[in-house]
C-alpha cells in the first residue's frame, strides 16, 4: 500500500451510515472512491449518497455501483473527501491539477466538512512552491489576463491538450496555470485580486476549506493528521 492508499483508507474512518459524501477528483480520490464502493457492496454504510467533483468521479462512482445525486438534490454534504496538489501547515491548499478545481471548490464549500487526503509529497511550507496554482478562465479573449498574471508576480502558461489545443473543463473553460518563483507570499490577498477579474472562474487557492488533512507515508505503515488552524493570510 502507498501513501495515497493510506490516506484513502484512513478517510472511510469518518464515513457513517446514511451520509452524503462528497467524491473528489484524481488518483487519490479514485483509491477513496475504490475503497469506498468496496465497502457499500460489502453491506456496510447503507442509505450512502454520493455528490461528485467531476464527470470523471462521477462515472467511476456509478461503474463501482455508488449512488450518484446532484449537489442540488442534496444542498449540503455531510462530508467531501478529495486530494490536493499542495498543503501548508494551516491545511490551506492549492488544488486542480486534475482540472476540476471549480465544480471541486463548489462542492467543498457547501460541505458540512471537507477531509484532504494525501501523500507526503504534497506538504510545503509556503504554497506555489512545488506545483503552479491553477486558475480556471472564460474562453472569451482569455488571452488578456496574461499581463494581468504578470503583474501579480505569476508566469501563465495555457493548459493544454497533447495535441496543443487547449484544455478544456467540465465546464467548458480554460486553465492556466500560475508558476511564482518563490511561491505564493499572501495567497488570501492574491486569490482575492485574481476573482476580482471578470472572466476568472475560479482559482485553485482553497483556503480554509479543508479542517483536517490525512497524509499517508509512502515507507511507513502511518498516517498522520493535520488540523486546520485559522488565518488565510
Ligand atoms: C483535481 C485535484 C486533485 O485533487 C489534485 O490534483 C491531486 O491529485 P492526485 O490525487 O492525483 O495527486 O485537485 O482537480
Amino acid at each position: 500500500m502507498n501513501g495515497k492508499q493510506r490516506a484513502a483508507k484512513e478517510a472511510l474512518k469518518y464515513i457513517r451510515e446514511g451520509m452524503v459524501v462528497g467524491l473528489g477528483t484524481g488518483s487519490t480520490s479514485e483509491c477513496f472512491i475504490h475503497l469506498l464502493a468496496g465497502e457499500v457492496k460489502a453491506g456496510r454504510f447503507s442509505n450512502l449518497r454520493c455528490v461528485a467533483t467531476s464527470v470523471q468521479s462521477e462515472n467511476l462512482a456509478r461503474e463501482l455501483g455508488l449512488t450518484v445525486i446532484s449537489l442540488h438534490e442534496c444542498g449540503v454534504v455531510d462530508l467531501t473527501i478529495d486530494g490536493a496538489d499542495e498543503i501548508d501547515p494551516r491545511v490551506h491548499l492549492i488544488k486542480g491539477l486534475g482540472g476540476a478545481l471549480v465544480r471541486e471548490k463548489i462542492v467543498e464549500q457547501n460541505s458540512r466538512r471537507f477531509i484532504c487526503i494525501a501523500d507526503s509529497s504534497k506538504l510545503v511550507q509556503r504554497l506555489g512552491t512545488k506545483c503552479p496554482l491553477p486558475v480556471e478562465v472564460l474562453p472569451f479573449a482569455h488571452q488578456v489576463h496574461e499581463n494581468f498574471f504578470h503583474s501579480l508576480g505569476g508566469t501563465p502558461r495555457l493548459r493544454t491538450r497533447e495535441d496543443g489545443s487547449p484544455y478544456v473543463t467540465d465546464n467548458g473553460n480554460y486553465i492556466y496555470q500560475l508558476t511564482f518563483p518563490r511561491g505564493i507570499a499572501s495567497p488570501a490577498d492574491l486569490d482575492r485580486k485574481l476573482r476580482s477579474r471578470a472572466g476568472i472562474v475560479g482559482t485553485g487557492l482553497f483556503l480554509s476549506l479543508a479542517d483536517t488533512a490525512l497524509i499517508g507515508s509512502d515507507d511507513e505503515e502511518t498516517v498522520k493528521v493535520i488540523r486546520h488552524r485559522l488565518s488565510a493570510s
